[in-house]
């Protein structure tokens, strides 16, 4: 059973992240954050950014893994994730671009490239702590239900229910949405040493439910963390509300 920490909001929960993380980084220069996109990690982004300026942390070695890209999307793209992590994590928290990595959707060599980023990241020692959103149905990073417990990275089908989510990113142009994705796997992600899922709004009840008291399933691919040593579930009141 992973640790479910009950908060009032996303401000609370990304100071617990945060203070965490800030302490890893001063015991460890050259630390290996996990990345995730979504909304649901930015406050926890925002607050960690806070800690670094006031208490003037040196990142200047630390190094990032994001989980997962659209296929087919340029870099480029102000959508890629790319383009957000650079927005969202590697600009506000001062990070090298150049040591933060992110999953490379080119279709001409993305048969490769899964095992090649899994093999980044082994070279790099291992994420220390990744930070995770899920998807209303339970997904982590793009590993939609049914996909592997032991996966590796790899491109997978999106869902359409995953598109329609994220054509609000695109004009509300579902048929802008990338058909494809590359995601590190759950067997992956399950290999970092500290786990971090954030979820809030009602929204996310069922799959929260169905991730820490459901039976394990590749069904709710969320549900894997129960298999995890170091896993840690912060939510607020509403995502709490069917436990
Ligand atoms: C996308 C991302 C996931 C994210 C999910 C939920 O599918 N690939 O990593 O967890 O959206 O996003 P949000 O946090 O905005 O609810």
């Amino acid at each position: 059973m992973a640790e479910v920490i009950i908060v009032d909001d996303e401000d609370e929960a990304g100071e617990i992240y945060a203070q965490s993380v800030a302490s890893l980084i001063k015991a460890k220069p050259d630390a290996v954050l996990g990345l995730a996109t979504g909304s649901s990690p930015l406050a926890a982004y925002r607050h960690l950014a806070q800690h670094i300026e006031a208490e003037g942390i040196d990142v200047s070695k630390v190094r990032g893994f994001a989980l997962d890209e659209y296929a087919g999307l340029d870099p480029s793209h102000p959508q890629s994730y790319r383009s957000t992590i650079t927005r969202t994590v590697v600009e506000p928290l001062g990070l090298d671009p150049q040591l933060v990595q992110v999953p490379n959707g080119n279709l001409d060599t993305i048969a490769v490239a899964g095992r090649q980023y899994d093999e980044a990241i082994s070279a790099a020692g291992g994420v220390d702590v990744q930070i995770l959103g899920i998807g209303s149905d339970g997904h982590i990073g793009f590993n939609e239900p049914g996909s592997s417990l032991a996966s590796g990275t790899r491109i997978k089908t999106l869902l359409e229910q995953t598109r329609k989510d994220n054509a609000r990113f695109f004009d509300g142009d579902i048929n802008q949405v990338p058909t494809h994705c590359i995601t590190q796997g759950i067997g992956t992600i399950l290999k970092a040493r500290h786990l971090v899922l954030l979820a809030f709004g009602a929204n996310k009840a069922d799959a929260v439910a169905a991730t820490c008291e459901g039976g394990i399933s590749s069904f709710c691919p969320a549900s894997a963390l129960q298999l995890h040593p170091h896993a840690t579930i912060i939510v607020d009141h509403s995502a709490a509300s069917r436990l």
